[in-house]
């Protein structure tokens, strides 16, 4: 599964899978994510959290991003990089605050240099995922934007990496390509899954 042509048809697929989970699964999902998330020792032991505006039937965080900044968090989101369109920036947020779309559709918080979150001050990033297997390996969107920007920190100067997916985006297994980055866990709806490695 690792040439881009099976990629590509295997994306098709869970996007179309997610995009087709109704509003009540959707909210149902969101609220068991907000539920039992921060009290996940990963999550409350963390100060600084990147999140991401939901897209396209992805399991949407903005529910968990209100009760993570009720318990004092401070959470970032990621922008598209002003100068080097493949790399992405975390910038501080709060929830409510007012956003604009980017260039390809998503909202993002304007740059604002002041409010810049350098990557290794962040304790964990919860990023969107089409796919994951039981062995941490993960299927983007396929921009490779996350792995451009994780894939020049080795593993131990990233944050913790948890992908945020419904379950229906498991997977039995994919085949990596070189750049992909593994992430730490998945966290879906109802549960956290922690990979081994
Ligand atoms: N570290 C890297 N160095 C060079 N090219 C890369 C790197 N990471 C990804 N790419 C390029 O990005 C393209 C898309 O990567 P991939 O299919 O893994 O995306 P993805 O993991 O689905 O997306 P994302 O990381 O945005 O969620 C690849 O075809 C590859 O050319
Ligand atoms: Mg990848």
């Amino acid at each position: 599964m690792s040439d881009p042509q099976t990629r590509q048809i295997l994306r098709q697929s869970l996007r179309q899978q997610r995009r087709q989970l109704s509003y009540e699964q959707q909210k149902h999902a969101a609220i068991g994510l907000a539920s039992h998330l921060p009290d996940h020792s990963l999550i409350h032991h963390a100060s600084q959290i990147a999140l991401y505006i939901a897209n396209d039937g992805e399991i949407d965080p903005h529910i968990l991003a209100e009760v993570l900044s009720a318990r004092g968090k401070q959470l970032a989101l990621p922008i598209m990089h002003p100068f080097n369109d493949e790399q992405l920036l975390f910038q501080r947020f709060r929830p409510g605050q007012q956003l604009m779309n980017n260039a390809l559709g998503i909202p993002e918080p304007e740059l604002s240099k002041p409010d810049l979150v350098p990557l290794q001050e962040l304790d964990v990033i919860l990023l969107p995922l089409v796919g994951f297997d039981p062995h941490g390996n993960r299927l983007g969107m396929g921009g490779g934007f996350y792995d451009r920007t994780l894939g020049g920190y080795t593993p131990a100067q990233r944050p913790t990496l948890i992908g945020l997916a419904h379950s229906c985006q498991q997977v039995e297994k994919l085949m990596a390509a070189e750049w992909d980055v593994p992430i730490d866990a998945v966290a879906t709806g109802e549960q956290l899954i922690r990979f081994d490695r």
